[in-house]
């Protein structure tokens, strides 16, 4: 459990977080630190004394809110073995709001797949002290970190695991788990009840699998009255082999990966109930693998997805787009939403175009988008607009079905993806697709390979608490 007080002690484990110019104002104060510590951003240096240890952070200039949360996060992963688990003040000038950020960023940093709360950080004689904040805005802040890392954590540790370790029955079984543990409604379709259901595309990616299908509903509803309801589908694709249209072996072990937007919809979804945000949430995960079997779905096969629509199959590694194209229309027809949003690392086209930058995101609705992209920001979580012009719609007509599932000129193909899935939205009026292929999964501190980034958890939250 995290704790936070406000406090004037002296603890034998001290940060003192200063900017360029504090330090410069201060330095005189400190005799044996001035010549090698600058404040930097980013920068550490420690300085011991007989039972003392004072790590000194530079936090640079001017810094905003998340680069003040990398800063500490940084710091957590980099000097995890010098940190004691001891009573530690933080010393420092940040307002509430970056105070907020750093202690963010100091418990996010403390993550590790497998993560076990095995940092100093965590253990039970560790708490921490502000100066300038009041009790209860200690506590609140404790709380909101802890629903942050709880939430974040789960998202990061299914992205994580490997193939082997997350099966559909696996992580059907957390999502169960969480559900109860949350009070979310859990609801889950198997193949049959897919099929049934008729969930046409969805299925025809689950067909080639020696798994069963799990198109997964979880509800969380707040105790306001009148809360705005927040639609959100998140591509949970386990593994993606590309089916028939099989991927060559370079790097496929990345697509482990391409559950990255199931996982940032987890994390928003449990910090988001963990602290009862007055917002109620439907989230649909259609969760399968993508595999290579002779029951597997082939190009050339024409499907009718759940909206009545048919789709004329060209690649079957385009599956993303099919099992979400089903999501969509599953939540639009069968719930009242005020905003619909899907994520989903959908288009190696995002990537080549963004690199691991930003994620690309798609909508038809300017208010949304300023939403988006203001949350988007602030996290630095970033995302860039790309257009949803009918022109894209061209590429993908068919001669024996409503669309084919991907478009036979070389370029475009995440414009194309977007412009596909929303034909399936049913008309929404506020709907926003972001490809998130480039960002859920990349280079970070804690793993020497390319791990779960975490990213859009906290895009997500600030967008809810900002939404109501
Ligand atoms: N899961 C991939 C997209 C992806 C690529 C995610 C790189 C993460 C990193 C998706 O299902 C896919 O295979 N897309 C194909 C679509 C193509 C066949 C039109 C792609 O981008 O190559
Ligand atoms: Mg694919
Ligand atoms: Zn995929």
């Amino acid at each position: 459990m995290i704790k936070i007080y406000n406090k004037k002690e002296t603890t034998t484990q001290n940060i003192f977080l200063f900017s360029e110019d504090d330090w410069e104002q201060e330095k005189s104060n400190y005799p044996n630190t001035e010549h090698f510590f600058n404040g930097k951003k980013s920068e550490v240096f420690i300085k011991t004394d007989s039972n003392e240890i004072n790590f000194f952070i530079g936090i640079g200039r001017d810094s905003k809110g998340f680069e003040i949360q990398n800063v500490a996060n940084k710091f957590a992963n980099d000097y995890k073995k010098n940190l004691q688990a001891v009573a530690t003040s933080v010393h420092s000038k940040l307002g509430l709001d970056l105070t907020e950020e750093f202690v963010k960023g100091l418990f996010l940093g403390t993550y590790l797949y497998p993560f076990e709360r095995s940092h100093p950080f965590w253990q039970e004689n560790f708490e921490l002290y502000f100066e300038n904040i009041s009790d209860d805005e200690a506590k609140n802040l404790a709380l909101k970190t802890e629903a942050l890392c709880n939430g974040q954590f789960a998202g990061m540790e299914w992205l994580n695991k490997p193939a082997n370790y997350k099966k559909v029955d696996q992580i059907s079984e957390f999502l169960k788990s969480t559900s109860e543990k949350y009070g979310l409604k859990y609801k889950s379709l198997n193949r049959e009840e897919s099929i049934k259901e008729g969930l046409g595309a969805f299925v025809a990616v689950n067909q080639g699998s020696s798994q069963e299908a799990s198109f997964t509903i979880l509800e969380y509803k707040s105790e306001k009255e009148n809360a705005k309801t927040i639609g959100l589908v998140g591509k949970c694709v386990l593994f993606d082999t590309g089916g028939i249209s099989i991927k060559g072996s370079a790097n496929l072990h990345y697509m482990k990966s391409d559950m990255g937007g199931a996982s940032a919809v987890i994390g928003a979804l449990i910090t988001a109930s963990e602290l009862k945000l007055p917002v109620n949430i439907i989230a649909i995960l259609p969760i399968t693998d993508n595999a290579v079997s002779e029951k597997a779905y082939l190009p050339s096969d024409v499907i009718t997805a759940y909206s009545g629509k048919t789709i004329e199959v060209l690649d079957t590694d385009a599956e993303g787009r099919m099992t979400l194209a089903d999501g969509l229309s599953y939540l639009s027809k069968n719930y009242e939403t005020d905003v619909l949003i899907d994520l989903a690392t959908l288009t190696g086209s995002s990537v080549r175009m963004f690199g691991y930058t930003c994620g690309a995101y798609f909508s038809n609705n300017d208010d949304l988008k300023k939403s988006l992209e203001k949350s988007a920001d602030k996290t630095n979580q970033r995302l860039w607009n790309l257009p949803l012009w009918d022109v894209w719609k061209d590429d993908f007509t068919s001669d024996v079905a409503d669309f084919k599932n991907i478009s036979m000129k070389p370029f475009g193909d995440c414009i194309v993806a977007a412009k596909f899935l929303e034909q399936f939205i049913e008309g929404h009026q506020n709907w926003a697709h972001l490809d998130i292929a480039g960002v859920a999964f990349g280079n970070v501190g804690y793993a020497k390979d390319k791990a779960a980034t975490g990213y859009g958890v906290q895009l997500l939250l600030d967008f809810i608490e900002n939404y109501n």
